[in-house]
């Protein structure tokens, strides 16, 4: 279980023994890296497999998955550039590891680009954990999730994304046929213990 760089993303890979359920894709937040989800993934999802890439912009020195011009405010054209290349290398993963579609669980900017995903490459995810996510592209093209499942965990006191912005993502991602489950939790930007039961939960239900 150590960081490679065999494929196009820097990445750890944890092969796990459950070959019945899809594999996590585990997306950092800003200033994080390959290894810093490791381990709620094998909380949440004992015994999954676990790819975990780290995302290519840096942002003062830390890595992100796609450049933003402030905070809150993205370079949609850099999004949906990262957005396409992190598609690729699920594919280059899915091949070279064995696997399915994986189920993405992404804190912060990296459920970001797992939404950017879910819009502009659906084929690339089974569904996706969305740790207090944001609204990523301003006019999402047209999708069809044809009911993919969608568990987005928000913060009732989240000092970075407004209540009605991820009200307005879990609305863009059910009118194109997710099926999602938003939750609010009594929480800031940061996750907490009740983030990691509901996931939990949520991924037991899958
Ligand atoms: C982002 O840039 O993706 C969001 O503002 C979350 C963050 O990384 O702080």
């Amino acid at each position: 279980m150590t960081t490679t760089s065999n494929l196009s993303h820097i990445h750890r890979f944890v092969p796990g023994q459950d070959r019945q359920h899809p594999p996590l894709l585990l997306l950092h937040g800003t200033g994080g890296d390959e290894n810093d989800l490791i381990g709620l993934g094998e909380l949440v999802a004992p015994g999954r497999a676990l790819i975990s890439p780290r995302g290519k912009v840096l942002e003062n020195g830390m890595p992100r998955f796609f450049r933003r011009l402030s905070e809150g405010v993205f370079d949609e054209e850099d999004l949906r550039r990262r957005a396409s290349d992190l598609a690729g290398f699920i594919a280059e993963a899915s091949e070279a590891y064995g696997l399915g579609a994986p189920v993405a669980l992404g804190f912060s900017n990296g459920a970001n680009i797992a939404a950017a995903l879910l819009l502009l490459h659906p084929q690339a995810l089974a569904g996706a954990v969305l740790l207090r996510p944001m609204t990523p592209l301003r006019s999402p093209p047209p999708a069809e999730l044809g009911g993919k499942p969608v568990l987005m965990l928000s913060g009732a006191a989240d000092p970075i994304v407004p209540a009605a912005n991820a009200g307005a993502l879990a609305d863009v991602l059910r009118e194109r046929g997710a099926s999602v489950r938003h939750e609010t939790l009594p929480a800031g930007h940061g996750l907490t213990q009740a983030d990691v039961q509901q996931t939990k939960a949520w991924l037991a239900g899958l």
